[in-house]
C-alpha cells in the first residue's frame, strides 16, 4: 500500500495555509484539520459563556469547562471538505467573525488549552493520511512529520487578500485596518511564551507573495511525490 503521509503547514496568519491544506487533502484523499479553528472554536465557546470580553478573561472558568468543549471535523460532500463542529453544532462560519478573530490570539496563548489541543491533534494524526495547518504543527504536535511547510507572505500581499475576501462577501472593512491587524497576531504568534510561531529546522519554506494557488499546487506535488516514493520498497 501506498505511503500515507503526516503533512504539516505552519506559518503566519492569512498566508492561505488553509486553502493550500485543504487542497493538498482533497488530491490525497486525506484528512484536512485547520489546527486554527480548534482554538477558534473554544474561543467561541468562551464569548457564549462570557468568559472573554473585552479586557476580561475568566480563565478559571474556562479551564474548568474545557473538559466539556468537543471539537469535530465532519466531512461535508457537498463541499468535498470537512467542517468544524463544536459540541454537535456546525460553527464553521462562526468562528471566522471578527470577535472571535480578535479574541483568539488570547485563548491560545492558555498553556491548558494548547495542551488540550494539542492532545486532541495527535488523536486524530495517529491515522496517519493527514494534512493539519497551524502554527506549531511541525515543531509541537508532529515533530515526526513526513513533510513540514513553512509558509510565509509580506504583510502586505496578505492583507490585500484578506480585504478581497472579505469584500467578496459583503464586509465592508478598512485595507489599514486588516494589516494591523494581520501585523499585530504575528507578532502575537511569534512573541507567545509557549509553542511560538517558528520555522521547524527540517521545514521547507514556501513563500508564496507571488505564487498562484496552482503554482503552489505544482510545487508541492513533486515534494510529496518523492516523499511517498521514497517510502517504498
Ligand atoms: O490560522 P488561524 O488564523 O485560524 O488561527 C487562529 C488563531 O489560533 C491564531 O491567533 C493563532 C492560533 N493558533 C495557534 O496558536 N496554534 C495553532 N496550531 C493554530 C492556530
Amino acid at each position: 500500500m501506498e505511503k500515507r503521509l503526516i503533512i504539516a503547514i505552519d506559518g503566519y496568519s492569512s498566508c492561505g495555509k488553509s486553502t493550500f491544506a485543504r487542497m493538498i487533502a482533497r488530491e490525497l484523499n486525506y484528512i484536512f484539520i485547520d489546527s486554527g479553528a480548534m482554538y477558534r472554536a473554544v474561543t467561541l465557546y468562551c464569548i457564549r459563556r462570557k468568559f472573554i470580553s473585552g479586557q476580561g478573561l475568566n480563565t478559571r472558568g474556562i479551564l474548568e469547562e474545557l473538559k466539556d468543549i468537543n471539537i469535530d471535523f465532519i466531512y461535508n460532500p457537498d463541499i468535498n471538505t470537512h467542517e468544524t463542529f463544536m459540541n454537535s453544532e456546525n460553527v464553521e462560519a462562526e468562528i471566522r467573525n471578527m470577535e472571535v478573530t480578535s479574541y483568539v490570539s488570547r485563548i491560545s496563548q492558555i498553556p491548558e488549552v494548547r495542551a488540550r489541543m494539542v492532545e486532541l491533534q495527535r488523536q486524530i494524526g495517529a491515522f496517519k493520511g493527514i494534512v493539519m495547518d497551524g502554527r506549531d504543527i511541525g515543531t509541537v504536535v508532529f515533530p515526526d512529520a513526513d513533510l513540514k511547510i513553512f509558509m510565509t507572505a509580506a504583510a502586505d500581499i496578505r492583507a490585500r487578500r484578506r480585504y478581497d475576501e472579505l469584500k467578496a462577501k459583503g464586509i465592508n472593512i478598512d485595507f489599514e485596518e486588516i494589516k494591523r491587524g494581520i501585523i499585530a497576531r504575528d507578532i502575537a504568534d511569534e512573541n507567545r511564551d509557549i509553542s511560538p510561531l517558528r520555522r521547524a529546522d527540517d521545514a521547507i519554506v514556501l513563500d508564496n507573495s507571488r505564487m498562484t494557488v496552482d503554482a503552489q499546487m505544482q510545487w508541492v506535488r513533486e515534494i510529496i511525490e518523492k516523499k511517498i516514493n521514497a517510502g517504498r520498497n
